[in-house]
């Protein structure tokens, strides 16, 4: 059970609300966000990454889930936000959030939406390439203004994930190369750019990592590039952004660390290495997206077809599947579920669950073991909050499902269900 879900007779409650009621309520399939849990999770980051006391900065990565009703969450708990296209920076500016505390990401930025982070007055651009230095410095210059930036970089580090979301290897799209020299020409491009201020460098080293010791390497690296960029070309750089991507329990094979214990790890890095090498320690920033959202949200589904396949396989269909949660076929993601109405029960049957889809590959979970279970129950999958709604598709016309926010017993709904008029609204008749 995940932060504030409880049993009361047999019945599953998430932040003091019925799920089975609220399934009944708002029809499934229905993703439900345990808004306590959030919070506590960026209050988490907040007290140990030392936001109040060292100035250091948490950037919600918004690309795990991003509704405006969560925009206005991360604001109120003082994070900061890491968008990576227009439609994010759109959604963060629709919730008012205050564009000074915003990270734009991405490696191939348009010019449309580089044009649209410096008129909205986005904090800091997170550079990726030369492309967009350029452009940077252009749409500044026309519009007279100067824009604060980190550079993006690629460290170097290999880390254990999954190959599609690893990212601080040599071989990689994002960042600039650190072997090749571009990092350091880059810099001295600087000097002919008067509309561009590099204040931090950043590093994202991969999503889903339990180690903490390629932390340790990344906050190794950067630093040792502090010193080094302050004493060749005498620029102060005054942020160090180390990426999010702590892992996060999905199944009983993952073993994660707690936020305390990685935050706590990476500030005592840094602090040690600076003093090592000699430099001021830089303010510290960091971007989780699934460490704050992914055990919050869960999914509800209504089981249909019990196909039973004598001696080869049990497949339990539920009315969702790939297109509110692409993880399972996409990345082999494990889940865990259970039937929100028989909590408690023994899990006495093999089955998989697979969702409803034209395509054999969608399929939630390969193998689980679960109570009894009948046409029209209720079964939820859980850690289903990061990356589940914001990566979902209308694959097959079938309509995205409601978010609906649970809290001190009472519901919301933050994000309506797809219509089939809605779906249809941008498809023309003639
Ligand atoms: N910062 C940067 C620059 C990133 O690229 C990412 C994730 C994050 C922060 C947040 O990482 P997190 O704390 O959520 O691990 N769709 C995949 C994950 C892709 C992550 C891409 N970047 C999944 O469902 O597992």
């Amino acid at each position: 059970l995940h932060g504030s879900m409880t049993i009361e007779d047999k019945i599953l409650h998430i932040g003091g609300v019925n799920t089975l009621e609220i399934a009944n309520k708002y029809s499934t399939p229905l993703y439900v966000l345990d808004e306590e849990l959030v919070r506590k999770n960026c209050r988490d980051y907040v007290k140990h990454f030392k936001v109040k006391e060292n100035k250091n900065k948490v950037a919600y990565a918004g690309k795990a889930f991003l509704p405006i009703y969560m925009c206005k969450i991360i604001n109120e708990e003082n994070l900061c936000l890491d968008v990576v296209s227009g439609g994010e920076l759109y959604t963060a500016h629709k919730a008012n959030f205050p564009m000074k505390n915003i990270f734009f990401h991405g490696n191939n930025k348009t010019t449309e939406e580089i044009k649209m982070g410096i008129e909205l007055g986005v904090g800091k651009f997170v550079v990726d390439n030369f492309y967009e230095l350029d452009l940077i410095e252009s749409i500044c210059k026309e519009k007279n203004t100067i824009q604060e930036i980190y550079f993006r970089i690629t460290p170097g580090i290999e880390a254990h994930t999954h190959d599609y979301i690893k990212t601080g290897q040599i071989d990689s799209k994002f960042g600039f190369t650190l072997v090749n020299g571009d990092l350091f020409n880059a810099i001295k491009k600087l000097d002919e750019y008067n509309h561009i201020k590099l204040v931090g460098l950043h590093a994202h080293i991969g999503s889903q990592i339990f180690e903490i010791d390629p932390y340790m390497d990344e906050v190794d690296i950067m630093m040792d590039l502090v010193k080094e960029i302050k004493e060749e070309y005498n620029i102060e750089i005054k942020e160090i952004d180390l990426g999010g991507g702590i892992g996060v329990y999905y199944t009983k094979e993952d073993k994660p660390k707690s936020i305390k214990e990685f935050c706590e790890s990476i500030i005592k890095r840094a602090e040690t290495k600076c003093n090592k090498i000699g430099i001021n320690i830089p303010t510290l920033v960091i971007e989780p997206g699934r460490s704050i959202v992914a055990n919050a949200g869960s999914t509800l589904y209504t089981i249909g077809s019990i196909k039973d396949i004598k001696d080869v396989r049990t497949y339990v269909s539920v009315d969702g599947g790939m297109t509110d949660n692409i993880r399972p076929s996409l990345y082999q993601a494990g889940y865990e579920c259970s039937i929100v109405n028989k909590m408690g029960q023994k899990n006495i049957n093999q089955v998989t669950v697979a969702g409803k889809c034209c395509e054999s590959g969608d399929i939630l979970i390969t193998e689980t073991n679960i109570m009894d279970i009948k046409t029209g129950d209720i079964l939820i999958t859980t850690s289903t909050g990061a990356y589940g709604y914001s990566m979902a598709s209308n694959y097959n016309k079938i309509p995205k499902p409601a978010v609906v926010s649970v809290y001190n017993g009472e519901e919301k709904i933050i994000c309506k269900k797809q219509s089939y008029e809605n779906m249809l609204e941008l498809e023309l008749n003639s």
